[in-house]
């Protein structure tokens, strides 16, 4: 008689001879501390019945399991861990299969690892992801993944943290065999594969008892590797301890492996890089949790039309025909559709050009790609994207002819970066159907879209929206109305920050030094050159009639636009791109410009530390953060850190600006705040936000909660 099921997320019966464990932990069989519990239990009861003779292991639904139990990271332990679980799942006396469907990532594998025989369904995805969360495997397979496919195979798999097919995981020698019938069940297919393999007398067959194949050689490519990841992962935690935890494989026995693994893995998990990562990974998933996606349904889209065919334009339209939708483009003449099609095909043209798109493949999605001049050609569109130049005017002028075409119901979209959405839906007889779709440049590559939401927009429409960003793999963040939205109005602040470091005493280099050992892949004044110096001066002009006249004005990047130095387009900018060279290089001419801006100033240039650049340039970005979730324009702390993270290059694993503000302590950015007003309390408000949750003693992550 089988003893009663150990949990309800795991469960088991008898087929035959073979026990069936079932796991059922959704909505991604996680493996929470009940699953583990669970398969333990399983593990004994199939040792202590007589009459099973084979175990196998199946998980329902569309995953077979996602891995550790992610929210219980960072929180006290509790037993049994993953890795005993794991051991005792190959310590098993009677034959274990594991059966794969869909995900099986992180510990999901190694379960399938420790297990003795490894079926997969054709469509199953493998992988190691863990360094995406500042983690290294922990339950086995860093040690048991290279005795399958070798030391460089499987330290390769864990440091890109990428699944592979089914297939591959076949010829790499992790899985025994393939299931390509789709219509088996898991276990279906796994019980015809146990009694198959009992039939044949398949013995317990345990992946500790092999060695990693070629020793010698693994050794030196794992040397090449850490060579290789300590120049290219910026200062990440867990790959080099991957390296060493698989080197562990080839050079020790394997418990003393285990040991090792167990010990990287908890100096990991302690690192707060994982704090940072684990924090976006959720973040991620909880932008698109918006009060007006609960309840409202989104509105079909079938075709989409793009108004303007520049950069942006262009970027958009190959954004909406590589998620699979007819798009038109219209422009005002010959000439300009012209261009919009050439910038389209540039795209496409780059993609074959680098081997990831065949000239087929290019073709066939251009067939859904049709250019006019003609308004009337929208008329049966379902969404519009407005993308032409950055002018209330003109956009609005755009929109009446919008509102004058399209069909009733059609949502009407503005790509607009800064420009009040309100006024532009006020242009048009249907405001209900207008919103804000932020698209980032290159906006085919991007991932981040701003939604930004209009005092009467339709909550159908907003959901409309957050529908399209997930068609276009994009991560959508829901923003209010107000100048620059959520990136773009942070980024004037903390641009103006590094403008004062760079007056005051700190060099472009300097400050774009500190801010790259922070993390970012550049620092400001590479990205001014790279976006070029000419679009930041043409806004700076359009403001200048509105500007405080009190604000402190750095003219630095004015001095260096009139000598048509635009940035890498021109070859100069704040740094010289003489032909052929990788990088920018220092300019003695622009540091001149600024000591001459200096004198003309009167300012005495003091030295910065690389720390004190930074202070200010982060607690700039954190205030007015603050002042962004105080105005309602972000919903929470979570949705500045998601911006941040996907849009301004913000090193993932510090979690986005607020985490890592909750990182330092409120307190601090706030005295820093307090110190740095001393000089300029013009410019140095501590956001009222900020003050109060220091009162409070509470931090940015207390203002994460779901949104009502
Ligand atoms: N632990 C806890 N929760 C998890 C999880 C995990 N390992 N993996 C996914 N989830 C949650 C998500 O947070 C989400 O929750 P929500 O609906 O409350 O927002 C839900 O499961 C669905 O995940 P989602 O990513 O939205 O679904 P998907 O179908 O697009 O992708 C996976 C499924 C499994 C491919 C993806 O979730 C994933 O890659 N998970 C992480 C795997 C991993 O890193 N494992 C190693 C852990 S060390």
């Amino acid at each position: 008689m089988v003893p009663p099921a150990p949990t309800s997320e795991v469960t088991t019966a008898l087929h035959g001879p073979v026990l069936v464990v079932s796991i059922h932990n959704p909505p991604v069989n996680a493996l929470s501390a009940a699953v583990r519990r669970g398969l333990a239990d399983a593990m004994a009861q199939a040792d202590a019945t007589p009459e099973v003779q084979g175990v196998l292991i199946v998980s329902e639904g569309r995953t077979f399991i996602a891995g550790a139990d992610i929210r219980e990271f960072g929180k006290p332990p509790v037993p049994p861990a993953l890795p005993d679980v794991c051991q005792r799942i190959e310590s098993c006396t009677k034959p274990v299969v594991a059966c794969l469907q869909g995900a099986a990532l992180g510990g999901g594998l190694e379960v399938a690892l420790a297990s003795h025989h490894r079926l997969a369904f054709a469509a199953a995805k493998l992988g190691l992801p863990e360094v995406e969360l500042g983690l290294m495997p922990g339950a086995g397979g860093t040690q048991r993944a290279p005795r399958l496919m070798g030391a460089k195979a499987a330290a390769e798999l864990m440091l890109s943290g990428k699944p592979i097919s089914a297939q591959a995981g076949v010829q790499a020698g992790l899985i025994d065999r393939l299931e390509e019938d789709t219509r088996l069940s898991p276990l279906a297919a796994g019980l015809a594969y146990t009694q198959a393999l009992l039939a044949q007398g398949a013995p317990v067959r345990r992946v500790r008892d092999r060695a990693v194949a070629e020793p010698a050689a693994a050794l030196v490519a794992l040397q090449a590797l850490a060579d290789d990841t300590a120049k290219k992962s910026r200062g990440l935690f867990s790959p080099l301890k991957i390296i060493e935890a698989v080197r562990a494989a080839v050079e020790l026995p394997f418990d003393e492996g285990m040991a090792l693994e167990r010990r990287l893995f908890l100096a990991c998990i302690d690192s707060p890089q994982r704090a940072g990562l684990i924090h976006a990974f959720f973040a991620e998933r909880e932008v698109a949790k918006v009060p007006e996606a609960r309840g409202a349904a989104p509105r079909p889209v079938a075709s989409l039309a793009v108004i303007g065919g520049g950069t942006m334009g262009a970027g958009i339209a190959a954004a909406a025909l590589d998620a699979g939708l007819p798009v038109v483009m219209v422009e005002r003449d010959d000439e300009a559709i012209a261009r919009g099609v050439a910038n389209v095909a540039k795209v496409y043209d780059g993609l074959v050009a680098k081997g990831r798109l065949t000239e087929g493949q290019k073709a066939a999605t251009l067939a859904r790609f049709t250019p006019t001049t003609r308004y009337a050609d929208v008329v049966t569109v379902d969404l519009v994207i407005e993308a032409v130049f950055e002018d209330l005017e003109v956009k609005k002028a755009v929109f009446r002819q919008l509102d004058a075409v399209c069909k009733p119901g059609a949502v009407l979209a503005t790509n607009t970066s800064y420009l009040d959405i309100d006024a532009i839906a006020a242009a048009t007889r249907r405001p209900q159907d207008v919103i804000g779709l932020h698209f980032f440049s290159p906006a085919n590559i991007m991932k981040l879209l701003e939604i930004v939401v209009p005092a009467q927009v339709s909550p159908d429409v907003v959901a409309t929206a957050f529908e399209l960003a997930k068609r276009m793999k994009k991560v959508p963040v829901r923003a209010g109305v107000c100048d620059g939205f959520i990136g773009n109005r942070i980024l004037a602040v903390y641009k103006q920050a590094a403008d004062y470091l760079m007056e005051d005493g700190a060099s472009p280099y300097e400050i774009d030094a500190a801010v790259r050992s922070f993390g970012y892949p550049m620092g400001p004044f590479q990205v001014t050159d790279l976006a070029g110096g000419d679009i930041g001066w043409a806004t700076r002009k359009r403001r200048a009639a509105t500007r405080d006249p009190w604000a402190r004005y750095v003219e630095v990047a004015d001095r260096i636009c009139e000598r048509g130095w635009f940035g890498q387009k021109t070859g100069r900018g704040f740094y010289r791109y003489p032909p052929g060279a990788r990088s920018g290089q220092p300019d003695p001419e622009v540091l001149a410009i600024v000591d001459a801006e200096r004198a003309r100033k009167g300012v005495r240039p003091r030295t910065f530390t690389a720390e004190e650049i930074l202070r200010r340039y982060l607690a700039a970005m954190v205030n007015e953060g603050a002042r962004v979730l105080a105005d309602g324009i972000a919903l929470r702390p979570l949705d500045i850190d998601v911006t941040f993270l996907h849009g301004y290059g913000f090193p993932r694993h510090r979690g986005g600006p607020m985490k890592y503000a909750d990182t330092v302590g409120l307190p601090q950015i706030l005295a820093d705040i307090r110190r740095f007003a001393e000089d300029d309390p013009l410019f140095w408000q501590p956001a009222p936000l900020l003050e109060q949750l220091v009162a409070e003693g509470r931090n940015f992550d207390s203002l994460n909660q779901p949104a009502d």
